[in-house]
């Protein structure tokens, strides 16, 4: 595959899930690539549709659920079309998940090690031996000593735990891995020895990675470019600098006003007044209307298109031909 091919490419995904009181659409026409190597971040306030567009891309989805639109294209194949022998193959192979309870979804009765080596052994054709040696070394790769393989999930702490998740995650070295709010439920300590841990890592293997956070200051650090999504829908996507540095949608700027930065002045943080609407009652118009400063008649009414502004693109019918030739 040439430097230049995606090694993911989502398109006009929508996802629903089905409730009672009707179709809440979760993610609506999001697209969004991923080259061979690349960390792409996604941002958003809670309930903006993160975790429901990670779970699309590894065609994890059940009931209530339903992917509506689009294509989730991997390596040019369609996940959401793949038959659940594919599926099986695709997911721990080549795309592979930690989400930010995953530490406890360790099974409490099972050695670290025997978890570790049960991935490896239902998809590589190697014995037990190999198997626990890969285990020994993969525990040693995410920092954690090799003894620990004859410990349960009991005997360590959340970070070491977490740390177990990314090890299973990279058993089968796979080309991506998607990780939402993997450091969310430690502490700032625990989450910086794991950061540092994913950079080393990336580094060695060399894998893409979908990072979801709401933490930007974090996602800063480690994304080679950030999408900031709003209701469902991509509003923003940059650069991390373009998105940190000089955000134009006026829902980027105020997240990003939002999060201190690490250097920098120190300044008063400013929050976004309101709420997110409803997603089973979603404005005719810019779903950031109600909330937005700029806004002006036009976003009661249309939903801006997502259009290029240099070499960004963003959903703003503010953002006038100023932005544009940036
Ligand atoms: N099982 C479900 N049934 C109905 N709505 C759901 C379900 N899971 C998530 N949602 C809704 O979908 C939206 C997006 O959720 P989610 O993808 O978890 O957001 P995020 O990860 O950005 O916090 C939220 O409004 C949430 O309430
Ligand atoms: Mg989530």
């Amino acid at each position: 595959m040439s430097a230049a091919t995606p090694l993911l490419q989502v398109r006009n995904v929508s996802v629903d899930y089905v409730t009672d009181y009707g179709n809440a659409r979760a993610v609506n026409d999001v697209s969004l690539d991923i080259m061979p190597g690349e960390t792409v971040g996604l941002a958003g306030e809670s309930g903006c549709g993160k975790s429901t567009l990670a779970f699309a891309i590894s065609n994890l989805h059940g009931a209530p659920a339903l992917i509506s639109e689009g294509e989730i294209l991997f390596d040019n194949r369609d996940v959401l079309k793949m038959s659940p022998k594919a599926l099986r193959k695709f997911r721990w192979n080549e795309a592979s998940m930690v989400f930010q309870s995953a530490m406890n979804a360790l099974n409490p009765v099972i050695t670290i090690g025997a978890q570790i080596t049960d991935v490896i052994l239902a998809h590589k054709k190697v014995g037990f031996g190999e198997a626990w040696e890969r285990g020994e070394a993969l525990l040693e790769t995410v920092g954690i000593h090799c003894s620990r393989m004859t410990s349960y999930p009991h005997q360590l702490s959340g970070g070491m735990r977490q740390r177990v998740v990314i090890a299973i995650a990279l058993a089968l070295r796979p080309r991506l891995i998607i990780m939402d709010e993997p450091t969310t439920a430690l502490d700032v300590v625990v989450e910086r020895e794991i950061m540092d841990e994913l950079y080393a890592l990336k580094k060695e293997f060399g894998f893409s990675i979908l990072f979801i956070s709401h933490d930007l200051s974090l996602m800063g650090e480690i994304a080679d470019r950030i999408g900031i999504m709003y209701a469902g829908r991509l509003v923003e996507l940059g650069t991390s600098s373009e998105i940190l540095s000089s955000p134009v949608h006026p829902y980027t700027k105020g997240l990003v006003a939002s999060f201190p930065t690490i250097h920098g002045p120190k300044v008063r943080l400013e929050g976004i007044p309101g709420n997110p609407p409803s997603l089973l009652d979603l404005p005719t118009g810019c779903a950031f209307a109600e909330r937005c400063s700029q806004r002006t008649e036009i976003c009661g009414k249309a939903v801006p298109d997502l259009v290029p502004y240099g070499s960004r693109i963003a959903a703003c019918h503010a953002l006038g031909p100023k932005e544009s030739a940036a």
